[in-house]
């Protein structure tokens, strides 16, 4: 195939694929602080995308804003099509059910056990639940899945950070989402931990056929698991490419993140 061809197939690819969710010219400032200043992203269906930026660069703002837990300045957000800011209490939650969030930390409810932690959504979400039936089996199932089982009874402070992030993984993937989002999903833990998670995450994305969105500080799980890679720098998407495209560019900016 000639570079042309490949461009064009490559551009004709991005243009069938269904768009998860488009974030359009989006803004948000602190007093006088614009952490967000005009940024766009969107995520294809069965894409793994992964967000990197320094820390503080508004990483956990801009995920925020797409979940509706934050509002934006100005901007526009489009989830499968719907446009979050327009919709009502009800849709908005109905839409959430689409989408598992793996909060930065692991954000587990500490006063409650495992299994409540996991059930936490399915009551949350009776509705969609009617479609997909049993919760103990689906709190069962879900931890099964990521090798927990055996820690339906604990309190999350009796398990080690790493099992925690797994659990959250769990919980995070109960109601079946469409979209995960990832904060940091490695931060904190040792490499051989890390790694797992890695894993954990190339499992979900084969198994159910999720569409990711990855935000790491992590060069190697950046690495391992990015079909594509946006640079958030100075509030705007910045740059935007395969691992290696960008690893091989000569500006500054996107160079600081191989180093
Ligand atoms: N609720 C808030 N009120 C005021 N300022 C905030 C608020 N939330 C975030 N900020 C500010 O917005 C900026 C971006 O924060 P954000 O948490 O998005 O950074 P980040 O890119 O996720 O960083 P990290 O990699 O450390 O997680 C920071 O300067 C932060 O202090
Ligand atoms: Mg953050």
């Amino acid at each position: 195939m000639s570079r042309l061809e490949d461009i064009q197939s490559r551009v004709e690819d991005v243009l069938t694929r269904k768009r998860m969710f488009e974030i359009r010219d989006l803004k948000k400032r602190f007093g006088s602080k614009d952490v967000l200043n005009g940024f766009n992203l969107e995520l294809f269906e069965g894409e793994n995308l992964v967000i990197m930026g320094k820390s503080g660069s508004g990483k956990s703002v801009m995920i925020k804003c797409l979940v509706g837990l934050m509002q934006p300045d100005s901007g526009s957000i489009k989830i499968m099509d719907k446009d979050i800011t327009t919709l009502n209490r009800k849709d908005l939650d109905e839409l959430r059910t689409e989408i598992g969030f793996l909060f930065q930390g692991s954000a587990l409810y500490d006063s409650m056990t495992v299994r409540e932690n996991l059930e936490f959504p399915l009551r949350r979400h009776k509705r969609k639940l009617g479609v997909i039936g049993d919760t103990d089996q689906l709190v069962e199932e879900a931890l099964e899945n990521v090798g927990l089982l055996s820690t339906i009874d604990l309190m999350p402070a009796e398990l080690s950070g790493g099992m925690q992030r797994r659990v959250a993984l769990a919980r995070a993937l109960i109601l079946r989402p469409k979209i995960i989002l990832y904060d940091e999903p490695t931060s904190g833990l040792d490499p051989i931990t890390a790694k797992e998670i890695v894993e954990l995450m190339r499992r979900v994305q084969r198994q159910y056929q999720t569409s990711s969105l990855i935000i790491t500080h992590d060069i190697d799980c950046a690495r391992v698991v990015s079909e594509r890679i946006v640079l958030l720098v100075d509030g705007v998407d910045y740059a935007q490419g395969t691992f290696e495209e960008l690893a091989a560019s000569d500006d500054e900016k996107i160079q600081a993140f191989f180093k």
